[in-house]
């Protein structure tokens, strides 16, 4: 929770006050509130999550707000784990799955209810309603999550006066919730695990979301690309900007932080201060990713010429990354590997800076020894969901060395960047780095990529940038 404020201009209530502050509001309780429309797959969800924990008590909370500096909080963002089991997105809040003595659980969500008018609290208080907002009475929050609810501010010592079940908790996530109870840390990362491997598959609701994402950020691409003379008159800060209001006028924001680099910067993994100039005749590699008012994120990339047409040398590069984007993709179907598709990439990449003499063959060689991660860095993808790297905490066994299934959705992502001060590339590589990146769901017959709106080749980047950049 917030910390109260020192140093204001006011020092304290007088009793006059409080006592007017208490008195004159009108009943504001939402008695017409519908079961919010994700409740019924959250409730799905929760039935599987049950299912691998018998006899054992759940706890998994949403997280606290965190202090910036004295009464300012970063943005909240709550626990994913959390989203996906209640569809809520409250602070202060937690899910509790107890057992069932005939199997099964009953699960309950922890709350911070509305502030009362009996005492300071709703305009004193450290998460006082009349500065930050209204929050829900637990009586909304019961119908619009088809859930039980209870005062969070019961909920530590509930826990540690129920001590007796078997209890695992999210660990890392609420820190007064988790001295409150006595766990095991491995058990606890089996329930982390668990909470990682169910959101492997998405259902039709997540998949739908998802497509909502993919649709904003398309829009996105479009305004940065219109705005691109914006941009070279400024900083690449221009694009930042520009893709920022598509993600708040139609997300909730941005699902990670707008990498916008131009020119040398694309070699950058994670340049993220976007404050470097963008020059005609450089690249721009974009990857930026709306975030849904649900909180499902998109994570795409672009490359594209700033000028509008790519030299030959630059041509070169991208065709090589879009030649390993269309082999990964093309290994993204139900019953394949995981790896594979970063396999199909990886080796494609792998060739072409053997056949340029950047890396020592033969490819399998290379390939086995990892010669060619000089250039391509990372990996060629990632799961994609509430988290931009979704089910970080999945079990290995069902993640990267897993088999694809329809309903997981996935980035494939290859990439070449050649160092500004790499000696081993001519000096006319160095600066370079390009690389695509489509969000696929994999379907029963193979996959969809979501973010087809966008132009992938160098001949329809290019033709997209005449026709909007012009
Ligand atoms: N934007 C982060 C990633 O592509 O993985
Ligand atoms: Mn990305
Ligand atoms: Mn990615």
């Amino acid at each position: 929770m917030a910390k109260r404020r020192k140093n204001g201009l006011y020092g304290g209530v007088s009793e006059e006050l409080s006592a007017v502050m208490r008195t004159g509001w009108a009943d504001t309780e939402r008695r017409g509130l519908r079961l919010d429309e994700q409740a019924p797959y959250a409730a799905r969800r929760r039935a599987t999550l049950s299912a691998r924990f018998p006899g054992e008590r759940l706890v998994i909370p949403s997280g606290n707000l965190k202090v910036r500096s004295n009464d300012d909080c970063y943005p909240f963002r709550p626990y994913s784990g959390y989203v996906h089991m209640t569809g809520d997105q409250a602070r202060d809040g937690a899910l509790v799955m107890e057992p069932r003595a005939e199997g099964g659980h009953d699960a309950y969500c922890y709350q911070l209810p509305r502030d009362g008018r009996d005492d300071d609290e709703f305009w004193t208080g450290p998460s006082a309603e009349l500065w930050m907002g209204r929050r829900r009475s637990l009586a909304e929050s019961e119908r619009v999550l088809g859930l039980p609810c209870r005062d969070v501010r019961g909920a530590a010592d509930d826990l540690a006066a129920a001590s007796g079940v078997p209890t695992r908790i999210v660990r890392g996530v609420d820190p007064v919730l988790q001295a409150a109870v006595t766990t095991d840390e491995e058990l606890d990362t089996g329930l982390e695990e668990a909470l990682g491997d169910l959101r492997l598959v998405k259902d039709a609701w997540e998949i739908a979301e998802i497509r909502r994402a993919v649709d904003s950020t398309v829009r996105g691409f479009t305004d940065a690309v219109r705005e691109l003379s914006g941009a070279i008159a400024s900083s690449e800060r221009w694009i930042e900007g520009t893709f920022f209001r598509r993600a708040r006028l139609e997300g909730n924001g941005l699902g990670y932080g707008t990498i916008c680099a131009a020119g040398e910067h694309a070699t950058i993994m994670h340049w993220t201060d976007n404050d470097g100039p963008v020059r005609p005749g450089d690249l721009l590699l974009l990857d930026a990713g709306v975030e849904t008012h649900t909180l499902y994120t998109a994570d795409v990339t672009r490359t594209l010429p700033i000028g509008g047409t790519f030299t030959p040398l630059q041509r070169e590069i991208y065709d090589a990354v879009y030649e390993a984007q269309e082999a990964g993709m093309a290994a993204v179907k139900p019953g394949a590997h995981y790896r594979d598709f970063h396999d199909a990439a990886q080796r494609s990449l792998t060739a072409r800076l053997v056949e340029w003499g950047f890396v020592e063959g033969p490819v399998d060689r290379a390939y086995e020894l990892g010669l060619q991660r000089r250039f391509t860095m990372a990996g060629t993808g990632h799961m994609l969901g509430l988290d931009v790297h979704d089910c970080a905490q999945a079990r290995t066994t069902e993640y990267v060395d897993g088999v694809l299934e329809p309903g997981m959705v996935l980035t494939v992502e290859p990439g070449l960047y050649f160092q500004p001060d790499d000696l081993t590339v001519p000096e006319e590589w160095r600066g370079i780095g390009v690389r695509i990146e489509d969000d696929l769901v994999v379907t029963d017959g193979g996959h969809e990529n979501l973010s087809a709106g966008l132009p992938r080749s160098a001949d329809d980047v290019e033709a997209w940038m005449a026709e909007y950049a012009g």
